[in-house]
């Protein structure tokens, strides 16, 4: 994520930038920076921190500007890694929000041709390739530039001596506001509601230039294009949640996205930390709460893929256990990096002479600075309380290590390393699919709204997904749930099974299938409504009360698209509730106390 803002026009500039800036701060807030056009060059402010810490001192007055604020995903939050940039003659300057996958390689080239780099970012390339390509014209030095890179962004670029932008977007949001006699551009439309409330989206591989007058859009084979020009009828608060209700229902829209941000740059090769100087032969992944679930759906992984062994710790408990001989690989989870009860544990573990990895939501946070190497999701800030899509990236993040490590080790040859990252590569497709399916999922949550208690039963690797059903239901529904191995409902809690107490059952056709069969009979004979989740059958459509089928995949990644759906659910119970779903009762989205 980061958000972006851009304008022509002649209302003052900086006001505008600033103002759309502050409506796009749910988009990351580690730095914030302005670049308005001089005679004189680029005027440019910028620092780490947050929009109110830039300056208020007076900037030249002048009709064309562009502002940034970021989340950090290369290069930690710093004043030298925030936005805009400049090229070497302070006559360029760019924001860009996404990732360029080929960065590395293009400022190699462009170092040696004498170019100077400030930054760490990927996104510094971008503005050095426009010097590079610029001939007088702003709008070609563009076209050359994206044909030069690969990855997702949005990109809006500002010259000395003219008032128009040049913008482009490929995989990262990017909205025109259309109004009289000035133009905007921004990530969202809660950047432009101030000013107008008529758009133009841009599509993947639109190229565009906006002067005050007229904005004129290119589609990616280069064609003159008119895009459609909508009328926003959402108020700024709406807006700044892309008009879903929630942002929970928003971070779970956002999980295809998410996804593939995630594995964009890993499937050719897992570069963010030199794995060959590390003992891989037993790991323990430590965390709380949602993240811990992520951690024990990793344990499945990691034993199949990469024949590694695992444990698993929650992280306040991991104190009390007795070091093992052996120093184990240590993986801490938390989207946060700020859950103090998981820095804690990154300290006893590393006390203990275990190497250890963080792998974080957000850049440069105090769990970064406990452990040997980050490797961080690329989820985008999550604001909801209920942890939904850093979840989901996490367990990508997981996938992807293992698989590395099952190569490495000979587990996996070529043939089927790439069988499992071409599905990982559909993923999205398939969450969004279930998205779709929104309205069947929402049906059965009529009878889980007046339920008391509820479990949720899986196997195997999808155990811990019911685990992580059981806590969402809890945290936002405020509906008494549990988690339970399918095979253990049998001694003990079968006590509770009523008419009235609904379970939802986790069944995808692995080789415990037959068996989680025989847990579903079990269950609809003591008359308890079965609501089962997993891959289509016959049989299960017979014996459960209500069943939705996933969209097919390999059983391995059935954990990320059984979630969506448990996500769903719980959202969907909690609204028939009333509940305050963002900020549910008790609870903190980063729980800085042990
Ligand atoms: C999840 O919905 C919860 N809000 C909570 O369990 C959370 O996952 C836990 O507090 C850990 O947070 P972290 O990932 O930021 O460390």
């Amino acid at each position: 994520m980061c958000g972006i803002v851009g304008y022509t026009g002649t209302k003052d500039v900086r006001e505008v930038i600033l103002k759309g800036l502050k409506r796009l701060e749910y988009r990351g807030y580690d730095s914030a920076g302005i670049a308005v056009r001089t005679d004189e060059g680029i005027y440019i402010q910028k620092k780490k921190g947050r929009i109110d810490d830039l300056s208020r001192e007076e900037v030249p007055k002048r009709s064309a500007g562009i502002g940034h604020t970021r989340w950090a995903t290369h290069g930690k939050p710093s004043d030298e890694n925030a936005h805009p940039f400049l090229d070497c003659s302070n006559e360029l300057s760019i924001v860009h929000n996404g990732i360029i996958d080929n960065f590395n390689a293009i400022k190699d080239e462009l170092v040696e041709k004498g170019h100077e780099f400030s930054s760490e970012t990927d996104s510094e390339v971008i503005v050095h390739l426009l010097e590079e390509n610029y001939e007088g014209d702003l709008l070609t030095a563009l076209k050359k530039t994206i044909r030069r890179i690969q990855g997702s962004y949005a990109v809006v670029a500002v010259q000395k001596d003219s008032d128009e932008l040049v913008v482009a977007r490929n995989q990262s949001p990017l909205v025109i506001g259309v109004g009289s006699q000035e133009h905007f551009v921004a990530s969202d439309v809660p950047a432009l509601l101030d000013h107008t409330k008529d758009v133009k989206y841009l599509q993947d591989g639109d190229i565009a230039r906006l002067s005050k007058e007229k904005v004129e859009i290119w589609d990616e084979k280069e064609d003159l294009v008119e895009r459609e020009t909508k009328n926003i009828k959402w108020d700024v608060e709406d807006a700044e949640k892309s008009g879903y209700e929630h942002f929970m229902l928003k971070e779970i829209y956002e999980q295809p996205q998410a996804i593939h941000e995630s594995i964009l740059g890993r499937l050719t090769s897992f570069e963010d930390i030199d794995l060959s100087k590390y003992d891989f032969q037993e790991v323990q992944f430590i965390a709380c709460g949602t993240s811990a679930h992520a951690g024990y759906v990793g344990r499945y992984i990691f034993e199949k893929l990469a024949e590694i062994p695992c444990t698993v710790e929650v992280s306040s408990e991991y104190r009390y256990t007795s070091p093992s001989d052996s120093t184990p690989f240590t993986i801490l989870f938390s989207q946060s990096g700020e859950t103090l009860d998981t820095i804690a544990a990154a300290r006893e573990a590393k006390r203990r002479g275990c190497n250890t990895l963080a792998v974080t939501n957000v850049m440069d946070s105090s769990i970064t600075r406990e452990v040997d190497e980050v490797v961080y999701t690329q989820a985008g800030p999550e604001i909801g309380v209920a942890a939904t899509k850093t979840f989901t990236t996490q367990v990508i993040i997981i996938y992807l290590l293992a698989i590395e490590l099952g190569l490495r080790k000979g587990v996996l040859n070529k043939n089927k390393a790439e069988r499992y990252k071409d599905e990982l590569r559909r993923l999205p497709r398939k969450v969004e699919r279930i998205l779709d399916d929104k309205d069947k999922i929402e049906a059965m949550t009529e009878r889980l709204a007046k339920a008391r208690d509820v479990f949720f039963v899986g196997r195997n690797i999808n155990y811990p997904v019911a685990l992580e059903g059981a806590l969402k239901l809890k945290e936002i529904a405020y509906v008494h749930a549990a988690g339970y191995p399918a095979g253990e409902m049998k001694h003990g809690p079968f006590a509770l099974l009523t008419k009235d107490t609904p379970v939802i059952a986790l069944a995808i056709k692995d080789h415990t299938f037959e068996k989680m069969l025989g847990n579903i009979g079990e269950i609809a004979a003591r008359d308890s409504p079965v609501m089962v989740i997993g891959d289509e059958d016959k049989e299960v459509k017979k014996l459960s009360d209500y069943a939705y089928f996933i969209p097919e995949t390999l059983p391995i990644f059935s954990p990320l698209l059984v979630n969506v759906v448990l996500q769903l659910i719980a959202y969907f119970t909690a609204y028939r509730l009333g509940q305050d779903i963002d900020k549910p009762r008790n609870l903190a989205k980063s729980v800085t106390v042990e």
